[in-house]
């Protein structure tokens, strides 16, 4: 079927799943008629230790709050109160760690693992505010680390590990942590990937860490240094700790969370979230977009050094008392089937993971797919970027057995929970677009006035209770960033779309400067800073350009200082560097030398005319160049580099 008739395509939700669905039709209705009722009811889902006195406080727009007067703990929400029913020898997480080893984790053990846990952070003097960085592969210590700060009051900011002992520095100096949690190392492709060795090199220049606690993953299979009197083993310190710890009374707009997130400026912001709003949300969209059920195995494949690992790894499905499969390495080992693998010998029967894995897949081809019995299958999920109808169609087929409804779920980092997306059972489907906005949500198509377009912006048009509340330590910057384009009246998402004669909306990417390559967002910004310290280099544009796996791929502009010889060793320095300095993802696919960028003539890149370049277009409009001539030589260099 061709891409075109794909996108008319509608898919009726079968009546089976209709018939068991958590959500019903007159959810829209219910929130249509009284919003805040509708939020509140939502909220009911949660173990509050008081009730909130006001559901939103709209007083000082954008600094939205909910559930004010609410006290509550995340944690307990997650663990405590599941421990008080049936759920109490229940799986709470089953580990796959990469080796092949596993581990079962029901909610009496890990209720048992967080306290422990969350007495050893109190131990070593953190207390309710203090910030947190936790720096770990995907393995069960990795969330008691979250679930034990939250019980205690303490922030986490939990920084991928994927990301350099640069990034993470960086990090760890805006969130000014007092402790950082770390392993010895983890594995990825039967390899270690050297978190321990990282941390150290970070925290040559962190002068706020006081201790580091280091989880015992590869052993012998990482060389690390111990700089005593700041390094201890987890274990050592989980062996003499208590099992029981109160958790902390929060108010609603205690601070959950901090995610670091790429944007416009050359600085990554640190997203912050508070607790009563953020869960609620987190639990509603489990409970209807994933329709989890207490049968249910579910699996998100994202990291929690993500948004996505935070939502619906954690916070999530473990509030909705779920069945997580935690899952510590790559998709490919020891081979491509390695993800069936899992899903078959946990017969897990929902499962999320991102369109650049789908479309990986599609290349690898089905005879790995072919390999297991995915029939455990009930429901799927996608989110990161827009999923392209073929690759929707792929995955509906060959994983879903044309049986699975797939939720194409949009959202960011700053919405902290789903936004847009299909509700299962409900939303008739069509391939490639993530629907209506969820039930309680208002998200719109505007112009550049803000009036509603059938293409244009995407903008969030009331506050929703798992908004970021700021960025931390940033108050000016979340208001310029977000609530100036539309002059305070919408949150500017930053993403562009369209309807559909169905009004459905389909995103179609970033309209600012952030890349999204395989699902991470990379500013453009942090590329080229990183390029121009490189003392060859006197300046650099960067630029994604499509890529049929990775969705975009980073290409760079990169003029050479004075005297400096372009050369492929100089190529492939830079590109390394890039990788030292941002992480490994943020590798540039391509870098082009040239003497000149096309500039307008108050002295800003056209990147437009950048990617027209990378991607083989005719060159668009080059009026508003200082010197038109620049574009004929870059076009003739990039030709050459192609061949
Ligand atoms: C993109 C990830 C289209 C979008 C949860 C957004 C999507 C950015 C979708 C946020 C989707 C995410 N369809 N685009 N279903 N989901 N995006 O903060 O550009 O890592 O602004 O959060 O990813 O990325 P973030």
């Amino acid at each position: 079927m061709s891409e075109v008739q794909l996108e008319k395509l509608l898919i009726d939700p079968p009546a089976e799943f209709a018939a068991q669905a958590n959500a019903k039709a007159d959810l829209y209705e219910k929130a249509a008629a009284d919003r805040l009722a509708f939020w509140a009811d939502e909220a009911e889902n949660l173990d509050w230790f008081k009730k909130w006195d006001k559901v939103l406080d709209d007083s000082n727009p954008p600094f939205f709050k909910w559930f004010v007067g609410g006290k509550i703990n995340a944690c307990y929400n997650c663990v405590d109160r599941h421990v008080k029913t049936w759920r109490r020898n229940k799986a709470a997480i089953i580990f796959e760690g990469e080796p092949g080893d596993s581990q079962v984790l029901t909610y009496d053990q890990l209720y048992g693992e967080v306290q422990k846990f969350a007495n050893v952070l109190k131990s070593l003097g953190v207390q309710k505010g203090d910030r947190v960085t936790i720096y770990m592969p995907m393995i069960p210590e990795a969330v008691i680390a979250m679930l034990a700060c939250a019980r205690i009051g303490a922030p986490h900011s939990v920084v991928f590990g994927g990301f350099s002992s640069d990034a993470l520095r960086d990090r760890i100096n805006d969130a000014k942590a007092k402790l950082v949690i770390t392993a010895d190392g983890g594995w990825r492709r039967g390899k270690v990937v050297p978190l321990k060795a990282n941390t150290d090199k970070a925290l040559e220049e962190a002068p706020t860490v006081e201790k580091v606690i280091v989880v015992k993953r590869v052993g012998d299979a990482a060389q690390i240094n111990w700089v005593e009197g700041r390094d201890l083993w987890y274990h050592e310190l989980m062996a003499k700790a208590d099992r029981h710890c109160e958790p902390e009374q929060c108010d609603a707009e205690d601070m959950l969370f901090i995610l670091y997130t790429s944007g416009t400026t050359g600085k990554p912001k640190g997203i912050l979230h508070t607790t009563g709003g953020y869960l609620t949300q987190a639990n509603m969209t489990m409970r209807y977009v994933f329709d989890i059920k207490d049968t249910d195995v579910y699996w998100c494949t994202a990291d929690i050094g993500w948004i996505t690992g935070h939502s619906y790894v954690v916070y999530g499905p473990l509030s909705a008392g779920a069945t997580v499969v935690l899952y510590e390495g790559g998709p490919d080992y020891p081979d491509k089937d390695r993800f069936w693998a899992i899903i078959e010998k946990y017969r897990v029967n929902i499962f999320y993971t991102a369109p650049t894995a789908i479309r990986t897949f599609m290349k690898w081809g089905l005879e790995y797919v072919q390999r297991h019995d995915l029939s455990s299958l009930r429901l799927l999920g996608t989110v990161g970027e827009p999923i392209n109808p073929e690759a929707w169609m792929w995955y509906y087929k060959h994983i879903g057995g044309e049986r699975c409804p797939i939720m194409d779920t949009w959202w960011q980092t700053e919405t902290g929970a789903h936004m847009v997306s299909p509700l299962p059972g409900i939303t008739p489907l069509r391939p490639g677009t993530a629907t209506l906005p969820l039930p309680g949500i208002e998200v719109d198509v505007v112009d550049e006035n803000g009036e509603p377009a059938k293409e244009g912006y995407l903008v969030v048009k009331s506050p929703w209770p798992s908004m970021m509340r700021t960025i931390f330590g940033g108050d000016e910057c979340y208001v310029n960033q977000y609530w100036s384009r539309f002059n305070g009246k919408y949150y500017f998402t930053g993403d562009g779309a369209k309807r559909d004669d169905l009004n459905y909306i389909w995103v179609t990417g970033r309209v600012d400067d952030v890349l999204n390559v395989s699902g991470h967002r990379i500013g453009t910004a942090e590329v080229e800073s990183a390029l121009v310290e490189c003392q060859e280099v006197a300046e650099a544009a960067v630029i994604g350009k499509k890529h049929e796996v990775k969705g975009e791929a980073i290409v760079a502009f990169v003029i050479l200082k004075e005297g400096v010889q372009p050369s492929d060793e100089l190529v492939n320095k830079l590109k390394k560097h890039v990788a030292a300095k941002l992480g490994a993802f943020c590798r540039p696919d391509d870098i082009i030398f040239t003497a000149e960028l096309p500039k307008t003539r108050s002295g800003k890149i056209m990147r437009r005319l950048l990617r027209d370049i990378a991607e083989g277009r005719a060159i668009g409009d080059t009026t508003t160049l200082a010197d038109p001539g620049v574009m004929a030589e870059l076009k003739e260099k990039y030709a050459s580099k192609e061949e």
